[in-house]
């Protein structure tokens, strides 16, 4: 009997990588049905490449173009191809700070995830953490959603609260979260894969 092929994870990231080591432990241990086939960034410097470097795993930086919060014309071109010629079955946006539009979106329809860290629909865009804290809200979180053409307006897949406690900081409040979304972001994929609402392709 042949083995059946894995769901294959495209993750794109800006930053540190925390997540996305939590899913590549994941998958690595077992617990995650699924490979990472690439890893992709716009920022040459961030972590998560150096991350993906030490798990021996396919990473790229690509130049994300003119613009700050999007991707010019070519640069969405190339993330494309790229997660296209990695046979990616999940797009999984793991810290990446642009907007994808439509023609991304459209490449890889209803297969791209995010995760953000507050409670949507409350507090959607940037350092969402410190919006919650400013706000005085004694209880935000972390979403996975589906990701559409808004910011962070795509349909919630799996939240789970997170306190915020006298005396917390923006930081404190964010390494809170960060340790509850790197449980709950591989355990959703799983969950998404186990549900077959994703699945590996034939190829
Ligand atoms: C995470 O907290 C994630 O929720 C957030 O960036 C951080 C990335 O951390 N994403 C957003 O704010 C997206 N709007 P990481 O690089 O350690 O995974």
């Amino acid at each position: 009997m042949s083995a059946e092929r894995k769901v294959r994870l495209g993750v794109i990231g800006s930053g540190k990588g925390s997540n996305f080591v939590a899913i590549a432990q994941a998958c690595r241990e077992g617990n995650l049905s699924a490979e990472v086939a690439v890893v992709l960034s716009d920022v040459a410097e961030a972590g998560i490449l150096k991350h993906a470097a030490g798990f021996g795993l396919a990473a790229r930086f690509i130049d994300p173009g003119k613009f700050r919060t999007k991707l010019d014309e070519s640069a969405e071109a190339a993330y494309v191809a790229a997660l296209r010629e990695a046979r990616v079955d999940l797009v999984v946006l793991a810290g990446f700070m642009r907007i994808l539009k439509g023609t991304f979106l459209a490449a890889f329809p209803g297969r791209v995830i995010n995760i953000h860290p507050a409670l949507l629909p409350s507090f959607p865009g940037l350092a969402s953490w410190k919006q919650a804290l400013d706000h005085g809200v004694k209880m935000t979180g972390c979403t996975v959603h589906w990701v559409d053409q808004g910011i962070d307006t795509g349909r919630i897949i799996a939240q789970q609260a997170v306190p915020i406690v006298e005396g917390d900081t923006a930081e404190t409040v964010h390494e809170r979260i960060q340790q509850v979304e790197r449980v709950l972001y591989p355990q959703t994929i799983g969950e998404l894969i186990r549900k077959g609402a994703v699945k590996a392709s034939a190829a």
